[in-house]
């Protein structure tokens, strides 16, 4: 619908009906209004599936919902690395939406993995914002190709479930921006989301929902969002503030008090009316998108669950795999081990919470086959005696076979929405269990379902490890078909598995404040810091194994030299060089010279994936912008590229550089400084403009205490010696004049620094 006509319709509208429109109608439906034409709309979790909820609603998956394909969840999607892939499973939920009239699904949940203790990680991607957001644009693109909106979440900083309604994350800007918002950015430019969702936290002090400075100044005026920003559920504080910050929908309804205070600020004078309008607007503009392209086709269910099976598949990640003990063989004798062989844990708990289709575990797939065995091995709940009997039934059956595969993980409880993780451990059984079974048996493998990292004792005791993470309802067919080699593994990790919680870089603090939450590691977030700090690892961001071997030669680039503005072309030839099939994960990593801050040592800065037959070489370009080099300058208030000499690394991994090649980059925008007479003295020093300036008008405050020569000379002589005392002295504020140059006062000091400022913005500095 038109602009106009849409304004035409708020003209019409009461301040009553306005109002309405800006809260829930129900718990999942918005507003309508029917002499205009408006429908109830209703929206819908999210994000790897659809909760729509018929009867009793509730946001933390509490209640029942309709039947839904369950997707793998984020943790696994993030891990296939490729966003197309993650277009077809967006497509796929945005066609079920479409058949179950539901306008808006409520995901993806793009928040950063920034512990891998906190509860909701399993629903998020990773660790490092390129492949957050990219996983993100893909979703997206698939869900609105359906004509039906999608909602990223939770914006922002939102990244711990402990008092996760009114914690306030402490986060500087420049964390802020190439972190956090990062995260969230080329998604909304490139795939231009319809709506999206306000996190329930506060921001250096503000809540997100009433942050202008988030919702207005960077989501619409630069990134250019169109949509509505609606709230996490009940996280609408004050309506008002949030509606003047640019936040249009509090979730959900009725909420008969916000409606009475939004009324209440426009007859005072509060809010002025045409603010209101234009977040009745904007809700409109995108109930209208819906409402006229809707369609309601049936939805293919058998599909669907090939398609999760299949994504599923694409996003495994094969650890370990030595002595080749994967894939196994037709003929060979097996052990099945482990409570998930027949009832896989395959999603978390809380509001993403999906009632599948079908479920598919891999007993389902191959329990028929002659020569494969079973044991459970561990059952949550279980008392010691029941456990013992377990076990000692799982090393039996371990015993009698070839080879013998475990498949273990993390219970429900351990990781849900609402509650944080509380050890990065598996549960003591069924770390005894792989023990156990890897004594009698050589050849173990151990296959996870869970959605974040653990811990592994038993390591080098097992010959292969499949990360399934949680993989939705068909993860048994995926699971069948990658351990006897009918699909080749080729997902890598999306975030860093650390060896013990204690070197997480958030370990100190993270979960022990319940009000301000101080992201005190600033931009060293997962493997930013492991590999900064030079900190091993249990598996590294980027890591993934296949059942063929690819090799990566002839990195080149297309300048040795450029300017910030110019685009680098990178190119690499990669090659399969095993007996297989496979899909090979191109990661381009960029490492910026050493600066004074802690700057990470390398970041990922382009991927792609891309399928190669046997003894198949291609030579693959990917292009590097502006960004991929730069870092936000606070004092710029914009990115910029440091001058310096960039490497430009292929890795297997973020801690596994293969090839390297440098780049010289020039910055085409000038630092200016701003000082003040708390600058040091040695930072105006360091300036040419400002330097002279200095040098003119402090000689003459110094004038009547000899000459410059003589004051060299008195510093020679002094205990320290002259080096020491100019050591000294360039750490001195500029203010530190006042006091031991006699005769000069504080106004002098700021005069000074006025001259010295406006000879730094005049652009004197060269
Ligand atoms: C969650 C959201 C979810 C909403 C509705 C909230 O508790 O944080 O992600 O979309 O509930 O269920």
């Amino acid at each position: 619908m038109k602009k106009e006509e849409i304004k035409k319709k708020i003209d019409q509208m009461t301040l009553e009906e306005k109002a309405l429109l800006c809260v829930g109608r129900d718990f999942w439906h918005l507003q309508g209004l029917e002499r205009l034409g408006i429908r109830e709309t209703m929206v819908t979790d999210g994000p790897h599936g659809l909760r729509k909820q018929e009867e009793k609603a509730d946001h933390l998956g509490v209640n029942g919902s309709n039947a839904a394909i369950c997707f793998p969840a984020g943790c696994a999607l993030a891990s296939s690395f490729d966003p197309a892939l993650a277009q077809e499973m967006g497509q796929e939920i945005g066609k079920l939406a479409q058949a179950e009239v539901v306008s808006v699904v409520l995901g993806p949940a793009v928040n950063i993995k920034r512990s891998p203790l906190c509860g909701r990680n399993f629903e998020y991607y990773s660790e490092d914002p390129l492949v957050s957001s990219s996983i993100a644009a893909g979703t997206i693109k698939g869900i609105q190709s359906q004509n039906v909106g999608a909602c990223p979440k939770h914006f922002l900083a939102n990244n711990q479930e402990r008092y996760r309604q009114t914690s306030n994350s402490v986060v500087d800007e420049q964390t802020l921006r190439e972190i956090y918002l990062a995260s969230f950015e080329s998604a909304v430019r490139e795939a231009e989301p319809w709506t999206m969702m306000c996190a329930y936290n506060r921001i250096n002090g503000t809540y997100a929902c009433e942050n202008a400075a988030f919702l207005t100044d960077i989501l619409r005026d630069e990134w250019g969002f169109d949509g509505y920003v609606m709230t996490d559920w009940g996280a609408m504080d004050d309506p008002v503030e949030c509606i003047k910050a640019g936040l249009e929908l509090g979730m959900p309804g009725p909420a008969q008090d916000n409606v009475r205070r939004i009324r209440k600020a426009v007859e005072d004078g509060v809010m002025e009316e045409a603010v209101l309008d234009r977040a009745v607007e904007r809700i409109l503009t995108v109930v209208f998108r819906y409402q006229e392209n809707h369609k309601a086709v049936p939805y293919d269910f058998e599909k669907g669950h090939a398609a999760a099976a299949r994504i599923e598949s694409e996003s495994a990640v094969l650890l370990k795999n030595e002595d080749g003990v994967l894939p196994l063989l037709e003929e060979e004798s097996v052990a099945l081990i482990g409570a998930f062989v027949k009832a896989p844990r395959y999603q978390g708990g809380g509001s993403s919470h999906i009632n599948p289709y079908r479920m598919s575990s891999v007993w389902d797939v191959a329990g028929d086959k002659e020569n494969v065995s079973y044991a459970e091995g561990f059952r949550v709940g279980a008392d010691a005696e029941q456990q013992e009997q377990l076990l000692q039934e799982a090393i039996l059956c371990a015993k009698t076979a070839d080879k013998a595969v475990l498949f273990i993980g993390l219970p429900d409880s351990f990781e849900t929405e609402g509650l944080d993780r509380k050890r990065l451990d598996l549960p003591e059984d069924q770390n005894r269990l792989v023990e156990a079974v890897a004594a009698v048996q050589p050849d173990t493998v151990v296959v996870l379902h869970n959605g974040s990292p653990v811990t592994m004792p038993w390591l080098d005791k097992v010959k292969g490890i499949l990360e399934l993470y949680l993989g939705g309802e068909a993860v048994g067919i995926a699971a069948a078909d990658l351990i006897y080699g009918k699909v080749n593994p080729s997902g890598h990790l999306a975030e860093s598995f650390p060896i013990r919680i204690e070197d997480t870089p958030t370990y100190p603090y993270y979960g022990v404040e319940r009000d301000d939450v101080p992201y005190r590691e600033g931009r060293l977030v997962g493997y930013r810091y492991y590999e900064t700090m030079h900190r091993p690892v249990l598996f590294p961001f980027g890591h993934g194994l296949s059942y063929t071997e690819f090799s990566f030669t002839n990195l080149c680039l297309d300048k040795k030299e450029m300017k910030d503005t110019e685009r680098l072309a990178v190119s690499v030839d990669v090659a399969n060089t095993g007996m297989r099939a496979g899909k090979a994960l191109v990661q381009i990593y960029v490492s910026a010279p050493r600066c004074k801050e802690v700057r990470p040592l390398r970041e990922l800065r382009a991927f792609e994936k891309i399928f190669l037959a046997p003894g198949e070489v291609r030579t693959i370009s990917l292009e590097l912008s502006k960004r991929a080099f730069a870092e936000w300058n606070v004092g710029l208030g914009d990115w910029y590229v440091p001058e310096g000499e960039y490497h430009i690394q292929i890795g297997r991994s973020a801690a596994d550089i293969i090839l390297e090649e440098a780049v010289l980059v020039h910055p085409t925008v000038a630092l200016r400084p701003h000082f003040t007479v708390n600058s040091p003295i040695g930072d105006i020093m360091a300036h040419p403009a400002a330097a002279k300036v200095f040098a003119q008008v402090s000689g003459n405050m110094m004038g009547t205490e000899g000459t410059e020569e003589e004051r060299g000379k008195d510093m020679e002589n002094s205990v320290l010696g002259k080096e020491a005392m100019e050591a000294i002295m360039v750490e001195s504020p500029l203010r530190a004049m006042v006091s031991y140059v006699p005769g000069t006062s504080i106004e002098q000091a700021e005069q000074l620094v006025d001259a010295i400022n406006a000879a730094v913005q005049c652009g004197k500095d060269e």
